[in-house]
Order: C-alpha cells, then sequence, then structure tokens
C-alpha cells in the first residue's frame, strides 16, 4: 500500500506574510484529522522558505522549493542551489511544464538538475506531461517516456526511490479542464510500467505517481479512487487553507 502525496505547488504566488497566514490556518484545520494518513507537502517560494521551515516544525508536514540550479556552486548569479534550499525544506519540483515550456528546460538540464538535488538528499517532485498538441498527434507516450528515460538518466534505483513521479498534462494545468479519471489512470499505468522496465517491479510498485492539472475538492475523490493514482500535485486550489484542506482529507 502507497501512502497517498498531496502536495501543493504554490508557483509564483505568496508573499512570505501570506504564506505564513496560511499555514496558521490550514494546520489548525489539520489538527482535527488527516484521514487518508496523506503525506502533505508544501512547494512555495524560496523567499517563504526560511519562516515556513519554522512555523511547520513538529507539524509533519514537509515543505519543498520549487527549481534548483544544477551546479553545486559558483558564479550563476541569481541561481539557488541545492544545498542553499536544504538548509529549509526537503523536497523539491522539477520538471515542471511551466519551467519545461515557459523557461525552455529541455530533458538534459531537468536530468541534471535532478542528480544534484537527489545527490543532496532532497526529496524530488518530478513532473512529466504532454501538451495538448502532443496528445492531439497521438504522441503522448512517447513524450513521456522520453522525458523518464532521459530525466532518469545516470540515476540508480537507490536514490531513485527518493523521487515522487507527477503527472501533469500541460492542457489540464489551470485550464479548469481536468483529465478524466480514465485518462489520468491510462498515463499512470503507463508510468508504472516504463519504471518498472527502467529500474524493477519493486520500485514500480513502491513509487508514488502523483496527478495534476486542475485537481479540487470536487475531483480529488474520484481520482484519488483510480489504483495508479497516488496524490495529487495542487496549484490553483492549494492556495486557499480550506480547499487544500478538502484535497487532504478528500
Ligand atoms: P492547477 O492545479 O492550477 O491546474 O496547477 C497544477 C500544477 O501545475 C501543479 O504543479
Amino acid at each position: 500500500m502507497r501512502q497517498p502525496v498531496m502536495a501543493a505547488n504554490w508557483k509564483m504566488n505568496k508573499t512570505s506574510k501570506e504564506a505564513l497566514e496560511f499555514v496558521k490556518e490550514f494546520k489548525s484545520g489539520l489538527s482535527k484529522g488527516n484521514k487518508n494518513n496523506a503525506e502533505i507537502v508544501i512547494c512555495a517560494s524560496f523567499t517563504s522558505l526560511p519562516c515556513l521551515q519554522l512555523e511547520l516544525k513538529g507539524s509533519g508536514i514537509g515543505l519543498g522549493g520549487q527549481n534548483i540550479f544544477y551546479e553545486k556552486e559558483g558564479a550563476y548569479t541569481g541561481e539557488v542551489s541545492a544545498l542553499m534550499i536544504k538548509e529549509f525544506c526537503e523536497y523539491v519540483i522539477l520538471g515542471h511544464s511551466e519551467r519545461r515550456h515557459a523557461l525552455g528546460e529541455k530533458n538534459e538540464i531537468v536530468s541534471k538538475k535532478t542528480r544534484t538535488a537527489l545527490a543532496e538528499d532532497l526529496k524530488v517532485i518530478f513532473c512529466v506531461g504532454e501538451t495538448l498538441n502532443e496528445r492531439e498527434s497521438n504522441i503522448t507516450w512517447k513524450i513521456i517516456e522520453e522525458q523518464l528515460r532521459k530525466g532518469f538518466n545516470g540515476i540508480d534505483k537507490e536514490q531513485a526511490l527518493n523521487i515522487i513521479i507527477a503527472y501533469e498534462p500541460v492542457w489540464a494545468i489551470g485550464t479548469g479542464k481536468t483529465a478524466t479519471p480514465k485518462q489520468a489512470e491510462e498515463a499512470h499505468s503507463f508510468i508504472r510500467k516504463l519504471i518498472a522496465e527502467i529500474f524493477d517491479e519493486d520500485y514500480s510498485e513502491k513509487t508514488r505517481i502523483l496527478y495534476g492539472g486542475s485537481v479540487k475538492p470536487e475531483n480529488v475523490k474520484e481520482l484519488m479512487s483510480q489504483p495508479n493514482i497516488d496524490g495529487a500535485l495542487v496549484g490553483g486550489a492549494s492556495m486557499n487553507p480550506e480547499s487544500f484542506l478538502r484535497i487532504v482529507n478528500y
């Protein structure tokens, strides 16, 4: 039985003051129960990590960043390293479609970042997913396979056990248009078979695969009823404590 993971991706939203207000309210709601025993992770902007680390101490809620640079240190003005975020949090989102498509991050870059993050013992939420154009051109499986094979290149099974995969079809992100539970399950089952090929059955059985793309309190239960969906990576609906609590307690 895989423990469900409910992860919030706040993207470029919330000042540290707003992030703290959220967490205070969220913690008080969560004290009434986490009925699915979900692993909960909040991925916030770099600037909020220090104060959130203090506020989340002892709460059991995990904290994550949303990016790192792939080099360990050096003359890379404006970049933030794995070692730097590790002072404050234990997770990091990598390969998000907004970075792949709006910021031009190729599979090779995502792969380098993943290796660097894992080497620093960060847990990686590794995102994959096809665009609408790719889905309509019937190359969804090819795209996901490339993202996973290239992204996991040079990573051994032991390290890869610190990866949580997130399937986020680009056409479902921020659009209000969720993949149907059947479409999502089809992709998750494809991913599970593929990671069994890349590593082995044991790895594939243990690895959590989250769905992301317009997850809301209203659709999370049906998505979570699918055998290969182990959690959600939530953007818009994670911004409000009450709505994220309803998702966590689906
Ligand atoms: P939305 O939930 O706003 O569609 O965003 C999904 C996402 O990109 C999470 O990483």
